[in-house]
């Protein structure tokens, strides 16, 4: 949801500036901008559209500076206009900011601000002007004075031409992390962009302001009191963050899935003991026996993939488990106390409607704990414990390797509490031996790449689809459905397959194909029914089938063979077919395949 790139040192800024936009463009990409200091005044430039044409656009520019602020924009309060594009300045251009998040108050303080001239219909412009207008020697002290007068998110960096070498950055609600170099510090939305110059950061928290020259960094508070923070070390390389040979982030990071299924469960399962041991659980035995319900909060793929934990934890714990869509959970006066446990899911960790859902359940006494991938993310820092998923930077805005891992964090939790119950050993020892199997399955369901692509050619011309599954396939279905709408621009739906006959299947004809999951599991039976009643309308079917299930094939006009695994594991493999599926088909469509239109990495707005 917009991304923020700032540089401060002795380097060119302007590669640093555009460098780190394109890595952040996976947060919004309706248009883009930068401000540098040179020869002591603020020049910007601004572009709608991609970073690329921003870059073009000043290709012939002889930029010199060694200090500026960039931003590229999802677009929420004004079109997306060149206007409307960050970094904004007050009167003058003598102050610049590029601002993520919401200004609420805006109304109002554009009234206060009587005769300034506005230029564009956003709120961070306003905030612009009433920082230009606290502005009497110190940026600092204007920014500190500004933000008392707000209501709403932000995480802002500005600059002003006479402090030339300094930079304020601050943070309420927004992501901003901080990377420390030699003589220099990088700002950004995330660590991806500063991961190739240095991987020290400091992740500002809500409420602090920091100040920032070429070789001094000082945080404070709202109440101006200096703030020591800790230097921290990522840990995730630069090389996972590239496209290593593949045409796009989504298809590498469809290939990521055996690799990062390792990372996520390495030194978690004891086969042993039949269990999972996630130590960042942060409850003894004894809170575990007391918690008589489970929450699973979340968003999109990631509430998906809580739905499969809802079935792990029922059946292996035996523990009543819901899953919450976090916007609607936040609103809903929930009922949750300290028998109470919940998991706030996220890939990115900076998810607007799942940290305030998880607040509110913290504000009831619930036990909160994180399932995320952004190391240092603010729900990561906000709960009480919790795991990350480890599949390293996911930049494509659909989500792939961030699901099986959350899947596969949600099945060890399971076990971990079942075995903490009733689970026997000789279960746990089963499913651990299972887990160990599925990167092998994985790489097998992989190397049937060429096929599931061909499979996704013959269909891309249909505009309607649906998917089935029933039981643990169902959420498989509503992420399959998900993945192809999100960036094919197809029109998807997701049912379980028993549900068709209560209206769904009036749409079926030979126009809108169904794209059922009918591995063999206890409910095959049932989903063969389903299939055939679909096949009866004309429908085209396409199957996902367990190897070796010849029989289906009279049902269908492509089927996709998975390797067996034990039912609750099937999610974790039947899923990479349907990844595949939607890529294809959307590569062939001609659509960007890793920004599609409308859509944000990373929500941080209500
Ligand atoms: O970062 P999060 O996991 O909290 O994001 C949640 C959703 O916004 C995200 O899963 C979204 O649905 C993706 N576009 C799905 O591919």
């Amino acid at each position: 949801m917009c991304g923020i790139m700032a540089y401060i040192g002795k380097k060119q800024a302007t590669p640093i500036l555009l460098n780190g936009l394109r890595r952040l463009e996976y947060r919004g990409y309706d248009s883009a901008g930068l401000a540098v200091l040179q020869n002591d005044n603020l020049v910007r430039f601004r572009a709608i559209g991609k970073v690329d044409n921003l870059s073009e656009k000043i290709k012939n520019e002889k930029l010199n500076s060694t200090i500026g602020i960039a931003h590229t924009r999802w677009a929420t309060h004004g079109g997306v206009t060149e206007n409307n594009t960050h970094p904004h300045s007050g009167c003058d251009d003598k102050l610049m900011i590029v601002h993520n998040g919401i200004i609420e108050n805006y109304r109002e303080i554009k009234k206060e601000l009587g005769d300034h001239k506005i230029t564009s219909e956003t709120d961070t412009e306003i905030l612009a002007h009433l920082i230009e207008k606290n502005f009497s020697g110190d940026l600092k002290d204007a920014v500190v004075k500004s933000l008392l007068l707000v209501r709403g998110t932000y995480g802002l960096v500005a600059i002003h031409a006479k402090e030339p070498k300094k930079m304020v950055a601050a943070r309420l609600g927004s992501p901003l992390v901080i990377g420390i170099g030699d003589e220099e510090y990088f700002l950004a939305s995330d660590a991806s962009p500063i991961l190739p110059y240095t991987k020290q950061v400091v992740f500002l928290n809500d409420g602090e302001v920091a100040e920032i020259t070429e070789n001094s960094l000082q945080i404070y508070n709202l109440k101006d009191q200096k703030v020591k923070k800790k230097i921290e070390e990522l840990d995730w390389n630069e090389e996972q963050a590239q496209k290593q040979g593949f045409p796009h982030f989504m298809l590498k990071e469809i290939f990521d899935q055996p690799t990062v299924f390792e990372d996520a469960i390495a030194g978690r399962i004891n086969f042993e003991e039949g269990t999972a041991v996630l130590g960042g659980l942060n409850m003894t035995p004894e809170q575990m026996k007391s918690i008589n319900r489970i929450i699973l909060i979340a968003c999109g793929t990631a509430s998906y993939a809580g739905q499969v934990g809802k079935f792990a934890f029922e059946r292996l714990a035996g523990i009543p488990t819901d899953v919450e869509i976090a916007s609607e959970f936040r609103y809903k006066d929930p009922i949750v106390d300290e028998h109470t446990l919940v998991f706030g899911i996220s890939q990115s960790g900076e998810t607007a409607d799942t940290l305030a859902a998880l607040r509110e359940a913290k504000r009831k006494g619930a036990y909160i704990r994180g399932i995320i991938n952004v190391v240092g993310s603010t729900i990561a820092r906000e709960t009480d414990g919790g795991t990350y998923i480890h599949a390293g930077p996911e930049l494509a805005v659909a989500s792939t390797k961030a699901y099986t891992n959350m899947v596969a964090i949600l099945i060890l939790y399971a076990i971990q509490f079942g075995r903490n119950n009733k689970l026997s050993l000789a279960t746990g020892q089963r499913l651990i031996s299972a887990i160990k199997e599925i990167p092998e399955k994985m790489n097998l369901i992989l190397k049937q790449n060429d096929k599931i692509k061909e499979i996704a050619l013959k269909y891309k011309e249909y505009r309607d689809f649906y998917f089935l599954g029933r039981g643990i396939n169902y959420p498989v279905a509503l992420e399959g459905s998900l993945k192809l709408k999100e960036i094919s621009y197809i029109h998807s739906e997701a049912y379980p397959g028993g549900e068709m006959k209560h209206g769904p299947i009036s749409l079926l004809d030979e126009d809108f194909p169904v794209f059922a999951i009918a591995t063999k599991n206890q409910l095959y039976e049932k989903m063969v029914s389903n299939i055939t009643e679909a096949k009866a309308r004309k429908a085209k079917i396409i199957v996902l089938a367990t190897e070796g299930d010849e029989e289906i094939k009279h049902l269908t006009e492509g089927v996709i063979y998975v390797p067996p695994t034990m039912e609750l594991l099937e999610p974790l493999l039947n899923t990479l077919p349907l990844q595949l599926f939607a890529y294809y088909i959307t590569v062939a469509l001609g659509k960007d395949v890793d920004r599609p239109r409308n859509l944000a990495k990373s929500v941080t707005v209500e």
